[in-house]
């Protein structure tokens, strides 16, 4: 499985031959401007929440590359109306796809779309492919529920991705302990830096992990890991 960070909460995923995006706001980010959406392959797009941080090139990469939507019922249905196929899930609820196995779990959030539309509740996402497991928070506070994932959902994760940028979402003091409900010591950060309100001290975040033995990756966007 390969992951890209395409800057803010914005993740290109691939597992095999499937391409999968995760909450595209790339056009609307200066940071972003390297990222081309144009040249982006996409099968799938999974939307966390209806937010504009969120979807804002959702419409244009679906209807270019005719990527179904994942995301909880209300979102899907917007979609929908524009003529995008979706899958709509909701809370706690799993799905085989041809390219694993998505549950899409709660997040501690709201979820209007820009023009003040509902967007459902928000949610997180856990993906199981036959090898690896990973955890796509969304945008969400610190919350117990996290603790469902390993224990009664029984995920072996590889990877959590938790945002860190504080004010709209958890922090990175949160996100450690996020990492311990999870039971996962590998966290990749995102949601932080894009605008004033969400900026870090980088270098003493991950100062922060180190010293409990976690591991917190920091990716420059357009950068992939492998896991
Ligand atoms: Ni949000
Ligand atoms: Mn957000």
């Amino acid at each position: 499985m390969q992951i890209t960070f395409y800057g803010h909460a914005s993740l290109g995923i691939q597992i095999d031959n499937i391409n999968i995006i995760v909450d595209p706001f790339i056009t609307g980010n200066p940071k972003a401007s390297e990222i081309d959406i144009n040249t982006l392959a996409a099968d799938y797009i999974m939307v966390t929440h209806a937010h504009q941080d969120h979807i804002l090139d959702v419409e244009s990469i679906a209807k270019r590359t005719g990527a179904k939507i994942i995301s909880n019922f209300e979102i899907v249905s917007y979609y929908e109306k524009l003529g995008i196929a979706g899958h709509p899930m909701n809370h706690g609820g799993q799905w085989n796809f041809d390219f694993g196995n998505v549950r899409y779990v709660n997040a501690i959030h709201t979820s209007s779309f820009p023009d003040g539309s509902y967007g459902g509740q928000p949610g997180g996402f856990v993906i199981k492919t036959k090898r690896k497991a990973i955890y796509i928070a969304g945008d969400t506070a610190l919350t117990y529920d996290m603790k469902l994932i390993p224990k009664a959902y029984k995920y072996d994760l590889d990877l959590a991705i938790l945002p860190i940028g504080d004010n709209f979402t958890m922090g990175v003091n949160d996100a450690m302990i996020a990492s311990d409900f999870l039971k996962c010591d590998n966290i990749l950060g995102y949601h932080y830096d894009t605008f004033g309100y969400i900026e870090i001290d980088s270098v003493n975040a991950k100062a922060k992990f180190d010293a409990e033995l976690k591991s917190l990756t920091l990716l420059k966007i357009g950068q992939s890991i492998e896991i």
